[in-house]
């Protein structure tokens, strides 16, 4: 049976996105699916139903024909209890669930028998990237923090000087170097303020200097949180290192004129860093936009879902609708998320779902299966982005101790070395006894058998994180086949000609997408 996935209109109140547009609807045509939406749902964020009607999509007109129609349903919000009525047995939700504050939902959907994939439990792996919505949508919320604070601050970001006078640049801190942090740093880099940032994990440094920013350095001495455990996300600091932290800010607060905080621990009620002194500090028509509203607040005087002014003239911004404010934007990559969801989802590109509970991204999204609670889901068996956790045990060993664990592993490497090299050259040897066996196959495969060893040394020891710029550069160099094929395009065969010519063509394209893409990889680490 071929599967429908559906798209009802989104019912929370002021919520403008839509889970499908008409692009990722042509896009899940391909993978065999059928698509409908329900009258309207994608009116709010610039989509109209002829625009569906043009991409091929089935428009229906209530949400309960779109229900009982659909064997998925994909949307934004999580359902509301009529929606949850709907949900029937051996269908599949995909939305944003929440399954910890919706813990009766979740158990009355694995009930039912319906299963649900929640938007914000997509692990973050590589590999999952392009299905992660919490990202895609942080994202738009920190561009948008800074254009909304822009829009409420009365000056200008870039420094100017003018004839009419000399104007400073604003000064931005951004709080939490995450996704949302990010996206905030390189847009108010990008207007032209002195942005300087903060985060708890060290290793973010880095790449908010690449930004062109200024890290914020404490003078203090901790292992610092570190993401990778906690699926790349930060973990809690000590009240020590919270001390310095405040003290920082205090020191920065009468200086700054926005600040956009992301700081957030997940599963955690969002950390106080920007405290009531701190504002009272700031100078006023200074702008705070506190993106953790949702999750109590970064700073205490944020009021949820509102703008408020402080009385000594201090803006601050508590909107949790950010992603919604920009609904074309934020429809457009959160149905691409779904749709890739879905194409791994659909292996065989049959309109048939696979629901594989093995592989790690929807075994770690899916909280509703089979007549069972799926949540919470057991760790991804891959590290996560960040930096790999630093072994418990390496800190109690002395120095002698540690030579010697670093000895016995490298004797230990060495064994298996030799023994795998052993075992090749008894296979070897054993091809090469084969009657009539060529010595000119012997040649070339003992080379082939030697480059699979190498190479396979070579890429098991990188990280998980740096897989895709090494393909890209190792994409470029491995195309050194091209030299064969130009010294054989010159034969006097024509089928070696036609196949050189061939070779060079594909070597050429492994090149300079190679390039292409190492530069793109590059370019994103670059200031303008
Ligand atoms: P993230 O987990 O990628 O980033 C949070 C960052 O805060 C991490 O880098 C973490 O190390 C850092 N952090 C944690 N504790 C800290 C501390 N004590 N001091 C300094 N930094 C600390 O999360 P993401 O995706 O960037 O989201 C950030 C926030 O934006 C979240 O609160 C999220 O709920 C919110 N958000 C708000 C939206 C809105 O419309 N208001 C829309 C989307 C996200």
């Amino acid at each position: 049976m071929l599967v429908k996935i559906g798209t009802p209109k989104e019912l929370f109140e002021g919520e403008a996105r839509v889970a499908m547009t008409p692009d990722s609807a042509q896009q899940l045509q391909k993978l065999g699916h059928t698509c409908l939406i329900e009258t309207g749902a994608g009116a709010l964020a610039g989509f109209s139903d002829a625009d569906y009607k043009n991409a091929g999509v089935e428009v229906v007109k209530t949400a309960a024909a779109l229900w009982k129609a659909a064997d998925v349903v994909a949307k934004v919000r999580a359902p509301d209890a009529g929606e949850m009525k709907r949900l029937r047995a051996e269908q599949t939700l995909i939305s944003f669930f929440s399954p910890v504050a919706n813990e009766k939902e979740m158990k009355a959907a694995a009930k039912k028998g319906a299963t649900v994939v929640a938007m914000e439990m997509i692990p973050r792996i590589s590999r999952a990237q392009k299905m992660d919505a919490l990202s895609s949508m942080a994202n738009i919320a920190g561009y948008r923090a800074v254009i909304e604070a822009g829009n409420n601050f009365g000056r200008f970001f870039t420094g100017q000087i003018t004839a009419a006078g000399k104007v400073p640049p604003a000064k931005v801190l951004v709080v939490g170097a995450g996704v949302a942090g990010l996206a905030a740093i390189g847009t108010s880099t990008s207007l032209g303020a002195i942005t300087y940032a903060f985060d708890v994990r060290p290793e973010v440094a880095e790449q908010v200097e690449s930004m062109g920013a200024e890290f914020v350095y404490l003078d203090f001495e901790e292992e610092q949180a570190d993401g990778s455990s906690s699926g790349g996300y930060a973990s809690v600091s000590s009240p020590e290192f919270r001390e310095a932290q405040l003290a920082k800010f205090r020191e920065l607060a009468p200086e700054v004129d926005i600040v956009i905080t992301t700081a957030l621990i997940p599963n955690r009620e969002a950390p106080e860093l920007w405290t009531e002194d701190m504002v009272a500090a700031m100078k006023p028509g200074s702008v705070i936009v506190d993106l953790a509203a949702e999750k109590g607040g970064n700073c205490k005087l944020t009021v949820m879902d509102e703008k408020i002014v402080t009385d000594n003239g201090v803006i601050i911004i508590g909107y949790t609708d950010f992603p919604s404010r920009m609904a074309t934007q934020a429809s457009s990559l959160y149905a691409t998320n779904i749709r890739h969801l879905m194409t791994d989802l659909t292996p065989e590109k049959d309109g048939v779902i696979n629901h594989n509970m093995e592989d790690d991204v929807i075994r770690g999204a899916t909280i509703a299966h089979a007549n069972d609670v799926t949540f919470p889901p057991p760790p991804p068996k891959v590290a996560a982005i960040a930096a790999a956790p630093k072994k418990e045990a390496a800190k109690e060993l002395t120095p002698e101790e540690k030579a010697a664990a670093e000895v016995a592993a490298f004797k230990a490497q060495t064994k298996n070395q030799v023994t795998l090299l052993a075992a090749g050259a008894v296979l070897l040897l054993g091809i090469g006894m084969i009657p009539g066996m060529p010595a000119s196959f012997m040649q070339h495969f003992i080379v082939f058998v030697l480059a699979v060893f190498i190479g396979f040394q070579v890429i098991w020891n990188v990280a998980h994180s740096l897989h895709t710029p090494l393909m890209a550069v190792t994409n470029a160099i491995s195309s050194i086949i091209i030299l064969g094929a130009l010294i054989q395009i010159g034969s006097s065969s024509v089928l070696i000609t036609i196949l050189a010519a061939l070779g060079i063509f594909m070597a050429a394209v492994n090149i300079f997408g190679g390039f292409l893409v190492t530069r793109r990889m590059l370019a994103m680490f670059q200031k303008s």
